[in-house]
C-alpha cells in the first residue's frame, strides 16, 4: 500500500495503523516540501520506517500498489487520483469526492466538482434498513469521510433513520483537537494561542464539513431537508473532538435510546456507552472506535446526542483502514484498534 501525504498528520497515523495490519503493507511514502527527506524526521514514532525517504507525490512513483491511500490537501487528491489506473483501490483522506451534490461543493470549496465516489463510512444507518457498509465490497475508489462529520453523523443517524427526532432542527457544537487542522504551521495554532484557550472557528453555516454532514442525516432521515447550525470549537488538546447534538424530539421519548442500540448492537467500532456514562475523548484516544450516547431532555423538547472519536484515528486514518479491509473482502476489524489510551 502506498501512501501519499505521509509526512502529515493523517499520513503518520495511517503508517502507525498499518504497522500493525497483518496483512497490509507499507509501501512507497510520499510527500511535497518534505519530499527527500527521512520518513522519522517528520514522523519519530514510527521507528520501525526509520530507513524510509519521502518520495514525491507523482503518479510514477505511486505506481505498482494494490491500494494507494491519499492523505493530501483537497483540490490535490483530485488531480491525483485521476492519474491512478481504474484498477488500483485508492482511499482519499480529503473531500474531493466526498459530496454528491455539485452546487453544494462550488458553494463551500469554490472549485470544479471532481466528482463523487463511494461513501467510507460503514456504519451510516440509512432509513431503509441498510448501512454504508453494502456500497463497499469491491469499490476501487472510496471517500473517506471528514473527521467532524462522522463524530456528528453517528451521534445522530440512528435517530433519524428511526423518526424519533426531527430533521428541520439540529444543532451540533463540537470541540475539536488541533491536529484536525494539520501539521502546517498557521499562527492560530501555536501554542502559546491553543494552550489555556478554546475558540470558536468557522462559524455561521461557513464550515466546508456542513454540506457534507446535511448529506449523510438525509441518507439517514429518508431524503427530508436537513437544516444544521454546525460550530466547531478549537480546545487544548491534540487529538480527538467531542461533538454534542441536539434535535427536537418527534417520537415518543421512550423509544429513542432503543433506536441508538438497534443500529449499533452490532457495531465493532460504534458502542452506545451505558446509560448515564458519557463519551469522552481520552476513552478513544488511538483507537478507530466510537462513543456514543443519548438522551432526552424533557423540558426542552429535545433529543441530546454526544459522540467521541480520534478524529486521526476513526475520523480519518482508522475509517480509511476499515473502509480498505471491506474493499478487499478482508474482515471489516482486521488490523484495527478499539481500545483507547486513557488517560
Ligand atoms: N487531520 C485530521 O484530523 C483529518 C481528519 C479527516 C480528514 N483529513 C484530511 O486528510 C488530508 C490530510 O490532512 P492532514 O491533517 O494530514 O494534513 P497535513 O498534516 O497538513 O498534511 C498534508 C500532507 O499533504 C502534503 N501536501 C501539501 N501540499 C501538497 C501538494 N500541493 N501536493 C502534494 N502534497 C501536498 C504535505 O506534504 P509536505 O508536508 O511534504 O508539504 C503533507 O504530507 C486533508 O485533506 C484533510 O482534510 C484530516
Amino acid at each position: 500500500m502506498a501512501i501519499a501525504g505521509a509526512s502529515g498528520y493523517a499520513g503518520g497515523e495511517l503508517l502507525r495503523l498499518l504497522l500493525a495490519h497483518p496483512e497490509l503493507g507499507v509501501g512507497t511514502v510520499t510527500a511535497h516540501s518534505k519530499a527527500g527527506d527521512r520518513l522519522i524526521a517528520h514522523h519519530p514514532q514510527l521507528i520501525e520506517l526509520a530507513d524510509r525517504t519521502l518520495e514525491p507525490t507523482t503518479a510514477e512513483a505511486l505506481a505498482g500498489h494494490d491500494v494507494v491511500i491519499l492523505a493530501l490537501p483537497h483540490g490535490t487528491s483530485a488531480q491525483v487520483a485521476a492519474q491512478l489506473p481504474d484498477d488500483v483501490l485508492v482511499l482519499d483522506c480529503g473531500a474531493d469526492h466526498r459530496l454528491t451534490d455539485a452546487a453544494a461543493w462550488q458553494r463551500f470549496y469554490g472549485t470544479e466538482h471532481a466528482g463523487s465516489w463511494p461513501y467510507g463510512l460503514p456504519e451510516l444507518v440509512r432509513k431503509d434498513g441498510g448501512k454504508q457498509r453494502d456500497a463497499l465490497p469491491g469499490a476501487k475508489r472510496i471517500a473517506v469521510p471528514g473527521c467532524n462529520v462522522t463524530a456528528v453523523t453517528l451521534a445522530l443517524a440512528p435517530g433519524l433513520a428511526a423518526g424519533v427526532v426531527a430533521p428541520d432542527d439540529i444543532v451540533a457544537v463540537l470541540a475539536c483537537g488541533t491536529s484536525g487542522a494539520g501539521k502546517s504551521l498557521k499562527p492560530h495554532l501555536l501554542a502559546s494561542e491553543i494552550m489555556g484557550a478554546a475558540s470558536p472557528y468557522a462559524v455561521g453555516g461557513v464550515h466546508r464539513h456542513i454540506p457534507e454532514i446535511q448529506q449523510n442525516l438525509q441518507l439517514a432521515s429518508g431524503g427530508a431537508p436537513v437544516t444544521l447550525s454546525f460550530t466547531p470549537t478549537l480546545v487544548p488538546m491534540s487529538r480527538g473532538i467531542l461533538a454534542t447534538v441536539t434535535a427536537k424530539l418527534s417520537g415518543d421519548a421512550g423509544s429513542v435510546r432503543a433506536a441508538w442500540a438497534d443500529a449499533y448492537a452490532d457495531e465493532p467500532f460504534v458502542h452506545l456507552l451505558p446509560e448515564g456514562q458519557w463519551p469522552t475523548t481520552a476513552a478513544v484516544l488511538g483507537a478507530n472506535t466510537a462513543h456514543v450516547q443519548v438522551t432526552v431532555d424533557e423540558a426542552a423538547g429535545r433529543v441530546v446526542a454526544i459522540a467521541a472519536i480520534d478524529n486521526l484515528a476513526k475520523g480519518t486514518a482508522g475509517a480509511a483502514i476499515q473502509s480498505a479491509n471491506l474493499a478487499l473482502g478482508l474482515p471489516e476489524t482486521l488490523g484495527l484498534p478499539t481500545t483507547g489510551v486513557a488517560p
